[in-house]
């Protein structure tokens, strides 16, 4: 099967910057979320993104028109999922949510339709139990920020079919991603390093170790990563990093158990770079 026909639920961090690059590789896509709001933030995004491409030359002007040609915003997932080739799933990581989404997709959506995933921790396995099409249902991981980073973790659930995995494959390449193929375990590759790297410089934090900002240098000029575990965290969500930490604490044990610190933030409502402050502050 060929996709030409692209949904993606839920239109912030992760949605917008999928739709992107899918609207990029010449699929039609369709992003949709139940907030107006976030459709057309979805929007302004990819023309600003788009605008940054082509004066960093990245992306030619026909691409960027073509690009915005392909991309539309819906609010009705049930007709929306009528036409679509892949489902890209990228609504916030709560299960119950999930399900629901997973649900009325599998009512509503053809017969030969993908279910994929952006989960950073919730098994395919479950996630196809949902469906009444397990061999469709599949993780692809994406990375923040979408457009910029390199990788699609793909991860198979038990009932997950080959030419399920081949076909995200070859759309996430077709997005200009490389892939990775993990075995389901909880947290992936990607989710279960970068937790356990976060939280220790979270604990390292608390006990004074050092100042946020020299242990973001430390580990960036050091340890060669492009950007240090706080600023990080910051980017991706504190509230994102600690949902993740509690479930991986719940099934992989202690050395995942949250620093108090994270747990304090997010308490405070710093959250990160999306509220405005988290371990640093965006406000000015
Ligand atoms: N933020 C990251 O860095 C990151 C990285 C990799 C994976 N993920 C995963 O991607 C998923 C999305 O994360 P995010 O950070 O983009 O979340 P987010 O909170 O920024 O965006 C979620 C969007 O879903 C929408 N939404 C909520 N309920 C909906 C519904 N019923 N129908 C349609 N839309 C709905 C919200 O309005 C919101 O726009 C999560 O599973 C997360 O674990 C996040």
């Amino acid at each position: 099967m060929a996709v030409q026909n692209v949904s993606v639920v839920g239109a912030g961090v992760m949605g917008r910057g999928i739709a992107y690059v899918s609207a990029l590789a010449g699929f039609h896509t369709t992003l949709i979320d139940v907030s107006e709001n976030q459709l057309r933030e979805a929007y302004t995004f990819a023309e600003k993104t788009t605008r940054k491409g082509i004066e960093k030359e990245k992306i030619t002007e026909l691409q960027a028109s073509e690009l915005l040609d392909h991309l539309y915003t819906s609010s009705q997932l049930e007709s929306t999922v009528s036409t679509a080739d892949l489902l890209i799933e990228a609504v916030p990581e709560k299960r119950e949510l999930k399900k629901q989404i997973l649900e009325t997709a599998d009512e509503h959506a053809p017969e030969h339709t993908i279910f994929a995933s952006n989960t950073s921790t919730i098994s395919p396995t479950e996630l196809g139990s949902y469906t009444k099409r397990a061999p469709q249902v599949v993780v692809m991981h994406f990375f923040n920020p979408v457009h910029r980073m390199p990788l699609v973790e793909i991860v198979k659930g038990l009932e997950t079919s080959d030419q399920t995995v081949d076909l995200i494959r070859d759309s996430s390449e077709k997005m200009g991603k490389e892939t990775v193929e993990v075995n389901e375990f909880p947290g992936f590759v990607t989710s279960r390093i970068s937790a356990l790297v976060g939280n220790e410089a979270f604990q390292m934090l608390q006990e004074g170790v050092a100042t946020a900002e020299d242990i973001d240098k430390a580990v960036r000029l050091g340890l060669n990563y492009p950007m240090g575990p706080l600023e990080l965290g910051d980017l991706v969500g504190l509230d994102a990093r600690l949902n993740n930490l509690k479930y991986l604490h719940e099934t992989l044990g202690e050395k995942y158990r949250p620093a108090p610190l994270l747990e304090q933030l997010v308490q405070a409502g710093r959250l990160g770079r999306k509220s405005g402050r988290g371990i640093y502050n965006y406000q000015e």
